[in-house]
C-alpha cells in the first residue's frame, strides 16, 4: 500500500520530497537519481535547487537516469527530454553532466539503446528513488496502456492522447514526434522507491487508477501497487477521486 500526502499545493510537495532526497545524498553522496520530465516533477528540481543551496548539500557525485526520450528529434531539439533534463535539472542543480544519463532517441543505433541504458542502469546499481508524474491515460514514463509489466526500456509509439497533451511543448501536435523510448515498467519498479506526483484536476482519474483501480496492464500507473515502497504526493485536487 502506497503513502499517499496530500499537499496543499505543488511547492509544498516539491518542498517533501527535496528534504528526502537531499537527506538521502547526504547519507549517500553517489545516490542514483530516476529523473521524469513533464510539467510535474519541476516543483521538486526547484525544490531541490533551493535546498542544495541551504543546506550545501555535494551533489557532484549524484548520478542520474531519465525515465524517457523522444525518438527522432534533431540533436539538440529544445524539446528533447535531454534537452529538457539538462536545462531544468542538471544546470539548476550543478549536477555533473557526465553522471546523468537519458535514453538514446538518435535514429542511429536505436535498435540497442534501449539494451545499452538497461545495462547502464544496472552496472550503476540501480535507482535509489525514482520520480514519477502520471499522464492523463494513466501512462508513466511513456509506458501508455497496454504496456507489460514485464517491459524493459524500448521504443513505443505514442498514443494520440499523449500526442496531444504534449503539443503544448511543439509548434503543433503534427510536430510532436511519433515514437519514443522508454524504460519499461519492470524497469521503474526495480528502483528501491518510487515517489509519484500528481497535480490537478485532470490527473484525478489516473491517480485513483493508479492507486485504487484494479493493476492491469491497460492502466500502467496501477503498477506502483506491485512495489513495497512508494510515496504519493498529491494536492487536493488530483486526490479528488480517491
Ligand atoms: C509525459 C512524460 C511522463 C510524464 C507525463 C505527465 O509525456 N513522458 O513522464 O509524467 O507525460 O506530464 P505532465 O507532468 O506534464 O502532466
Amino acid at each position: 500500500m502506497a503513502e499517499i500526502v496530500v499537499v496543499r499545493d505543488q511547492d509544498a510537495a516539491g518542498d517533501l520530497a527535496a528534504r528526502s532526497i537531499l537527506d538521502l545524498i547526504a547519507a549517500k553522496p553517489d545516490t542514483v537519481l530516476g529523473l521524469a520530465t513533464g510539467s510535474t516533477p519541476l516543483a521538486v528540481y526547484r525544490a531541490l535547487e533551493r535546498g542544495i543551496r541551504e543546506r550545501g548539500v555535494d551533489v557532484s557525485h549524484v548520478r542520474g537516469y531519465a525515465l524517457d526520450e523522444y525518438v527522432g528529434l534533431p540533436a539538440g531539439h529544445p524539446e528533447s527530454y535531454r534537452a529538457v533534463i539538462t536545462r531544468e535539472v542538471v544546470e539548476p542543480l550543478g549536477l555533473t553532466p557526465s553522471l546523468i544519463h537519458v535514453p538514446n532517441g538518435s535514429l542511429d543505433g536505436i535498435e540497442h539503446a534501449g539494451a545499452d541504458y538497461e545495462r547502464a542502469i544496472a552496472e550503476s546499481g540501480g535507482v535509489d528513488v525514482q520520480l514519477l508524474g502520471i499522464g492523463t491515460d494513466g501512462h508513466i514514463g511513456f509506458n501508455e496502456p497496454g504496456s507489460s509489466f514485464a517491459s524493459i526500456t524500448r521504443v513505443k509509439t505514442l498514443t494520440e492522447q499523449t500526442r496531444k497533451d504534449n503539443a503544448r511543448f511543439f509548434a503543433s501536435e503534427d510536430d510532436v514526434p511519433m515514437h519514443c523510448i522508454t524504460q519499461g515498467l519492470s524497469t521503474i519498479l526495480k528502483a528501491r522507491h518510487l515517489m509519484l506526483l500528481a497535480f490537478g484536476e485532470g490527473k484525478a482519474e489516473a491517480l485513483a487508477g493508479a492507486v485504487e483501480g484494479p493493476v492491469s496492464a491497460s492502466n500502467p500507473g496501477s503498477a506502483i501497487q506491485l512495489h513495497p515502497h512508494v510515496t504519493v504526493l498529491v494536492d487536493e485536487a488530483a486526490a479528488s477521486r480517491l
